[in-house]
């Protein structure tokens, strides 16, 4: 089959299981994948053929209800393609504002702590784009930090990057070591997981996504304990949901703070430091 004709192909198909803008920016991924180019090159390949076996292969899974990412072991995450495996959740893009925020912050060395990196798709990123600094990423998943090993290699930048399995902060050493915590926490609440799409509920990894009964559970943490592992002029960012705001304002208290809005006006990140310090 030609790409242009595989290209409307696709979109009606899986616009059956979603929207329009989402089926186009679907259908391109995998024409990008079966072409071995960038989802922005496939319309450069339109008279070129494709195998039709594996565009059936691919369409049939996702038309049962995996996430594309899944299926294709790629996320796009600030630009760039990730290895991604079921196990590990899927970079969202919404994550692309904790990274944009904090790249704006001016911190260009030092070594940072990242808290749950998945696919490492956040330290890898920030890795590329400072490479002055260094990242000490943890995670309880074993796969997590298997995968992020292998992202981190193949952007080579594994010689700044330090690896650790670790239950939150519970095994850090304290002591002013960090220029920053940045993390994007597992932050729904038990309910909101049970009113999540089967998609998300069959295939990604709860313990990524769910903190406990309030959904604010690691926040709190980061927010009563990270001062302890900060070096002077420390911040700490991280991401949350878009019903937190409040919440998060309520158990904020001893920080100067700015929370930062995504796309649809919700308040999704927040940047803390200590007043009187220069950040
Ligand atoms: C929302 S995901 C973020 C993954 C990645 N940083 C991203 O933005 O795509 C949260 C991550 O925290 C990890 N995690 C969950 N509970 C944890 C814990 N108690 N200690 C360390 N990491 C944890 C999960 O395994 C998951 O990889």
């Amino acid at each position: 089959m030609k790409v242009k004709r595989a290209l409307s192909y696709l979109r009606h198909r899986l616009s059956d299981i979603e929207e329009e803008d989402y089926a186009q920016k679907e259908a391109l991924e995998i024409l990008a994948h079966l072409l071995g180019v960038s989802p922005l090159n496939v319309y450069l390949h339109a008279e070129e053929e494709i195998s039709e076996e594996e565009l059936q292969r691919i369409l049939l899974e996702r038309l049962k209800g995996k996430p594309l990412p899944y299926i294709l072991k790629k996320a796009y995450f600030y630009g760039r393609p990730f290895f991604i495996e079921e196990g590990v959740l899927i970079p969202r893009p919404e994550t692309e504002l904790l990274v944009e925020v904090f790249l704006s912050l001016g911190i260009d060395e030092g070594l940072l702590l990242e808290l749950g990196c998945g696919s490492g798709a956040v330290a890898v990123t920030l890795l590329l784009e400072r490479p002055k600094i260094n990242v000490l990423a943890l995670d309880i998943s074993p796969k997590a930090l298997k995968i992020t090993q292998i992202n981190a290699r193949h952007f080579q930048v594994e010689n700044r990057l330090f690896l650790v399995r670790a239950n939150w902060l519970t095994s850090l050493k304290e002591g002013p070591f960090f220029r920053a915590i940045i993390s994007n926490p597992p932050y729904l609440s038990t309910n909101e997981w049970t009113e999540l799409t089967p998609e998300v509920k069959n295939f990604e990894p709860m313990t990524a996504l769910v903190a406990g009964p309030k959904g604010t559970e690691y926040q709190e943490i980061l927010i009563q304990e990270g001062l302890k592992y900060l070096a002077s002029h420390g911040i700490i960012i991280f991401e949350m949901g878009y019903n937190q705001a409040s919440r998060i304002k309520d158990i904020v208290r001893g920080w100067s703070y700015r929370f930062y809005r995504d796309l649809l006006g919700f308040e999704r990140v927040i940047l803390l430091w200590i007043e009187g310090e220069n950040t």
